[in-house]
């Protein structure tokens, strides 16, 4: 357990000790610094609880807190907030402690069984900004949990499944009739078959046929013949699509890579549809399917809902699924071949409706069981200047390759030629340009909007992703130059800017709990920059490597370390890289 969780545990002791029962703890890090370090909050719950005067309960605590040694400056203020400082030299010991072992600052909260659904790429589809956010939170929340002790599986969940494949084929096989998938004749091995097709043609393909189905009917009749056939596994058409899947995913798995994102699972929508006649099933049990017009749906209507909820589509009335029925074959998938305690979608806010029906009809049909959390961690948007989602100049969807290659640009701009050689100026621009982009997205709270600024989230200064990295190296680098000296604690902590690194440093576990509680990297962003800002004063106004004082020296290098080790850490946990200089 963590020294500040310890400690939180001491004081409800204490509390108890002075005569009343707290269930939960009122310790908190203080937003008054000037009266103490950390406040104690609980007094004026417990007077209406024990019908006493709150500042009469928190003087009880106070004459108890005296007795021990950790705390000194214990005060009470305004109507019963209790103020209490950490003793300097016990400050010192739980940092040495933590210096052998960051993980002693670390707690364990859960080992839940968790499925991580995230990145969520589409076969044949360019990948946007949307999907940017979702691999990037999704991919931080999974390191983060797992740090916290959950077990985790990130499911990629590709789109690989749906109508829009329908069209794409349906346009190769008009661009290429000749091809033996649109043969009957044809009986040979499809694996033989050369494909005319790079990922750049489908990228190309997938929206003019998306567009065209939408002004010409015959040819969303068509694309919609197709699409039940790929999912009636009908050959040449089903082995067209595999072979897209195919190309299509090399593509997705490179881009997911430079974002340093990774999946324990590569599943896509279609895996799930081997589980639906058992999920046809399951809902006709439950005898919740009704027909309307030739299709099955399911009413998912509550009492209670004061905004419009329409109801399941479940099967639509040309045969084949919706991306709720999809949604719905792949919780059951999830449960047969994972039994998970969690399932979190990672997806924009926009889609949270689509997941409600889903869940809602999940819960209908007692598809899985009550107590297995399913959760929505919604994302807002990237917005352009304008307020708007960020788009190309020309108004059109922004890829995320371009969209990277923006961030890119200005960051290899901002290599120093100095320290970086020619020939590894480029590939240092892209990690810079990675940890821009990301700790940019990770900044707001995950719900909310945020604007694209780049040569803001490029800049070295300020709340950045390339200041972060850059103090981190200068940090590593310090420590590199002192690799002859000896340093194995921290002996005093002298300055005021020392003992702020110090508790920022124990407060760490506070903010990982809310951070896993929201579900959100904005806490553990800002505290990244917290801790580093601080540092950096201490940094500029101490001559570390050249002071004399031994002592002094030793414990600024320890403190050094742990700052070091804490941000190497929590950039893991971000998915951000640390290149060797930039
Ligand atoms: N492929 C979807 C999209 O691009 C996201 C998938 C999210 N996950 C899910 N289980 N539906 O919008």
């Amino acid at each position: 357990m963590s020294i500040i969780k310890n400690l939180e545990n001491d004081i409800i002791k204490i509390i108890t000790s002075a005569g009343y029962d707290i269930s939960e703890p009122m310790f908190q890090s203080s937003n008054r610094p000037d009266l103490g370090q950390y406040q104690i909050n609980c007094a004026m719950s417990l007077a209406k609880k024990y019908g006493k005067n709150p500042r009469e309960i928190a003087t009880d605590i106070v004459n108890e807190l005296e007795k021990d040694p950790r705390f000194i400056n214990i005060n009470i203020a305004g109507p019963g907030f209790i103020n209490i400082t950490l003793k300097d030299e016990y400050l010192a010991e739980t940092l040495n402690i933590i210096k052998t072992d960051i993980m002693q600052n670390i707690d364990q909260k859960s080992n839940n069984k968790v499925i991580l659904d995230y990145g969520g790429a589409n076969v044949a589809k360019a990948l946007h900004v949307g999907h940017l956010r979702s691999a990037n939170i999704g991919e931080a929340l999974k390191r983060l949990a797992k740090l916290l002790g959950y077990q985790v599986l990130g499911d990629a969940h590709l789109g690989d499944y749906g109508r829009p494949l329908g069209f794409v084929i349906l346009e190769i096989k008009k661009r290429y009739p000749d091809l033996p998938y649109f043969s009957e004749e044809y009986t040979g091995d499809f694996s033989e078959v050369e494909l005319p097709i790079t990922n750049s043609d489908l990228e190309e393909i997938y929206p003019y046929a998306s567009a065209k189905a939408k002004e010409d009917l015959t040819y969303l009749e068509e694309g919609r013949d197709i699409t039940y056939k790929i999912q009636n596994h009908v050959r040449g058409y089903y082995d067209l699509w595999k072979k897209i899947v195919e190309i299509s995913k090399n593509d997705i798995k490179k881009i997911y890579d430079d974002l340093n994102v990774s999946f324990e699972l590569w599943q896509g929508e279609s895996d799930a549809m081997e589980y639906f006649p058992k999920l046809q099933e399951i809902f006709e049990e439950a005898n919740i399917l009704q027909d309307s017009e030739g299709a099955k749906i399911i009413d998912i209507k509550k009492e209670e809902d004061t905004s419009p909820m329409p109801p399941l589509l479940f099967i639509k009335s040309n045969g084949t699924i919706s991306y709720e029925t999809t949604d719905l074959a792949t919780i059951l998938e999830r449960k047969i071949k994972y039994n998970p305690d969690e399932i979190w979608y990672c997806v924009d806010t926009r889609q949270e409706l689509h997941f409600e029906q889903v869940f809602r009809a999940a819960r209908l049909a007692n598809l899985i069981s009550d107590d297995v959390n399913l959760e929505v961690i919604g994302f807002g948007t990237m917005n352009g200047k304008d307020g708007k989602p960020f788009k190309t100049r020309d108004g059109g969807v922004m890829t995320l390759k371009s969209l990277i290659n923006l961030v890119y640009e200005e960051t290899l701009k901002r290599i120093n030629p100095q320290t970086v050689p020619p020939e590894e100026r480029e590939s240092v621009a892209k990690t810079v340009a990675i940890a821009a982009l990301k700790y940019a997205d990770f900044l707001p709270y995950r719900g909310t909007d945020y604007v694209f600024e780049v040569e803001k989230f490029a800049d070295l200064e300020g709340k950045t992703g390339p200041y972060l990295l850059y103090s981190t190296i200068r940090m590593k680098s310090l420590l590199n130059k002192a690799n002859n000296i000896n340093y194995q604690k921290i002996h005093i902590l002298n300055s005021d800017i020392e003992k702020e690194i110090a508790l920022t440093i124990l407060n760490l576990p506070l903010i990982l709990t809310k951070a896993i509680e929201a579900k959100s990297l904005n806490d553990i962003a800002e505290y990244l920059y917290k801790l580093t800002s601080q540092y950096n004063k201490f940094y500029n106004e101490n001559k570390i490597l050249v002071e004399e004082n031994e002592q002094l020296r030793e414990s600024w290098l320890v403190l050094t370390e742990i700052v070091y080790k804490t941000n190497t850490l929590l950039l893991d946990v971000l998915g951000i890289k640390v290149p060797e200089k930039m």
